[in-house]
């Protein structure tokens, strides 16, 4: 838009992260015919956040980036994420039967984040490449010293048996081993989930003390893994 000082508006320019530059400047050359080449002298730059609240949740959530692995992102979950979530645990609700309560619900999901709050948890979302939202995954990286808890991996149904499960463990391994000096990672697993205890297996876990039975009714192997020093 040419405005009346002979100073014209160049459009928005974005700028990643940190919202966009109104570039405003006069056309000061012109030259050639074919392809006219244009000088600009910009003597205005302004910060504008057509989407404040936008950008500042982009900020948000590549602050709250814990790992990155084979195209899959893990970072710390947000209140903007639960419907994602609930559509995670729907689809995981093959495990879900196998415990006390078989339908997933948000007060499933709250219990899940309040519970790992209370142990110092990092409740997380799994997202792939197309920025879906995958899995879960809740650990504790502090449970004892040198020792993490890895609390619940689910992945949604349609993924599974793509290697995300295994991928998502191993990159959890070096996170804790570098962000936390882990030596040692356990896992709780219900003795009704052979699919997991292979999986678990499949992944170097062992079988630790015998199982036992919970208050919630369920019967869980606790697994562990011991990670290797960093040579
Ligand atoms: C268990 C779970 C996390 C595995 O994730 P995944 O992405 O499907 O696993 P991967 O594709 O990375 O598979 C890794 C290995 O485990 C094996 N595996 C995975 N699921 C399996 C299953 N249902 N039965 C047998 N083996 C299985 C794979 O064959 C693979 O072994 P391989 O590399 O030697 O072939 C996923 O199936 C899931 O979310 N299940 C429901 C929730 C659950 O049970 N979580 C564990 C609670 S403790």
């Amino acid at each position: 838009m040419l405005r009346a000082d002979g100073a014209q508006d160049l459009g928005l320019h974005g700028l990643r992260g940190a919202g966009v530059l109104l570039l405003r400047g006069r056309v000061a050359e012109t030259t050639g015919m074919v392809r006219p080449v244009v000088r600009i002298d910009v003597d205005l730059v302004e910060m504008r956040h057509p989407c404040r609240l936008g950008c500042r949740r982009k900020r948000e959530q590549e602050m709250a980036v814990l790992f990155v692995t084979e195209g899959l992102t893990v970072r710390s979950s947000e209140p903007s994420d639960m419907a994602a979530l609930l559509s995670v645990y729907k689809q995981c609700e093959d495990f879900l039967s196998l415990g006390p309560v078989p339908t997933a619900s948000m007060e499933m999901i709250v219990a899940d984040i309040d519970h790992s709050t209370a142990a110092k948890g990092l409740f997380c979302v799994i997202e792939n490449m197309e920025g879906e939202t995958v899995g879960v995954l809740d650990f504790w990286p502090r449970a004892a010293p040198h020792v993490a808890v890895l609390s619940l991996l689910m992945i949604s149904r349609g993924y599974r048996k793509k290697g995300y499960g295994r991928a998502i463990v191993n990159a959890l391994e070096s996170y804790l081993q570098a962000k936390h000096e882990v030596r040692t990672i356990a896992a709780g697993v219900q003795v009704n989930n052979p699919d997991a205890i292979r999986f678990w297996r499949s992944c170097g876990f062992q079988i630790g003390a015998a199982a036992r039975l919970h208050e919630d009714g369920t019967t869980v192997h606790e697994m562990r893994k011991t990670i290797k020093p960093a040579m």
